[in-house]
């Protein structure tokens, strides 16, 4: 073998190394990339069931398909429920409840960020349920969220959002702690009786600026002058008509005592007849 022969056919080595060397890295990442994801979500799933093993099965059953039926209902099932409906229901501390014939209500949440994480995922897994949006806030348009707010929430949570009585069943609660993923999810899952609202109903875009508005009503400008508890305007009439009443009063008391009639009194004229003629002799 000459020299040149020798050289090259180590160049060609060295370029085969670093060709596999290549390969080899390519085909690793490639299968970091790819499965790491996979597995991740996969412990966060059997994190979830660990836990919901624990917390809820009493009452959703061992794979969340309910437990009861009718009036003898502890839980329903929660295939449809989704990564929307799971995250609404731990993220306001509505679950777990304590008794099956509790109503839920908003409270301190029972689990951390990272237990409601793995609870989610675990009920997201067990069916089609909506997903939970991703609400980044950035560009929103307020008067476009306070028109879709007063075309699709106002009925029930009241123009200013502190919630209110609904003509069946429970009442609809003030958002004014919602934050945003609770705005998001109630707005997919529609839990109780609040309706679903599909994208197709309020898209990516309509949501991003419902949540904006819904964030705002908890501290809007008042330009109207006092707030009085932001009650609404039937609670505000009320406090209008008393004041008005008082002053009301108070003119007739007013113009009352300076009347002739009731100086006349010490006088003597004390009866109707003499009254009558104190008022015609004027
Ligand atoms: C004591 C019984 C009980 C326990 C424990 C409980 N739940 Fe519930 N869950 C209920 C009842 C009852 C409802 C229906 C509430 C209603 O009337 O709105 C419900 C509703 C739900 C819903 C909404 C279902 C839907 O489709 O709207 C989800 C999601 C849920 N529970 C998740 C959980 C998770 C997760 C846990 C455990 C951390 C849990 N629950 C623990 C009784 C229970
Ligand atoms: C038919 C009446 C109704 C309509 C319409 C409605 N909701 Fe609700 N909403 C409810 C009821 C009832 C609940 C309580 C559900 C439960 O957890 O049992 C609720 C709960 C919520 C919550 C959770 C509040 C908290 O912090 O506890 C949010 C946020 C919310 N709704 C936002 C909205 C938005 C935004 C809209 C409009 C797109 C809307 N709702 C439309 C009845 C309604």
């Amino acid at each position: 073998m000459t020299p040149a022969e020798r050289q090259r056919r180590q160049r060609r080595q060295r370029r085969t190394a670093l060709a596999v060397g290549l390969a080899a890295t390519v085909v690793l990442a490639a299968s970091l990339v790819g499965r790491a994801p996979a597995d991740a979500q996969g412990d966060l799933v059997a994190k979830g069931r660990q836990l919901y093993l624990q917390g809820c099965v009493s009452c959703h059953g061992r794979d969340g398909e309910g437990v009861g039926r009718g009036s003898e209902t502890r839980g329903p099932s929660l295939t449809m429920a989704g990564e929307a409906g799971a995250y609404y229901q731990l993220s306001t501390g509505r679950m777990p409840l304590n008794d099956p014939d509790q109503e839920p209500h908003r409270s301190e949440p029972a689990y951390d960020a990272a237990a409601i994480r793995a609870l989610t995922a675990y009920v997201a897994s067990l069916g089609e349920g909506p997903d939970l949006p991703v609400v980044a806030l950035s560009g929103a348009d307020l008067a476009e969220g306070g028109a879709t707010f007063r075309s699709n929430c106002q009925a029930c949570h009241s123009a200013t959002g502190a919630g209110g009585a609904l003509s069946y069943g429970r009442a609809a609660p003030s958002l004014g702690a919602a934050e945003r993923e609770d705005i998001a999810a109630a707005v997919r899952a529609g839990p109780g009786q609040m309706p679903v609202f599909s994208p197709k109903t309020i898209d990516r875009r309509e949501l991003r600026d419902l949540v904006a508005y819904v964030r705002y009503l908890r501290s809007p400008r008042d330009r109207g002058g006092l707030p009085i508890g932001r009650v609404g305007p039937v609670p505000e009439g009320f406090v209008a008509w008393s004041v008005g009443i008082v002053l009301l009063l108070a003119c007739v008391y007013w113009i009352g005592t300076r009347s002739p009639i009731r100086r006349r009194r010490p006088g003597g004229h004390d009866d109707g007849v003499a009254t009558t003629a104190g008022v015609s002799e004027q």
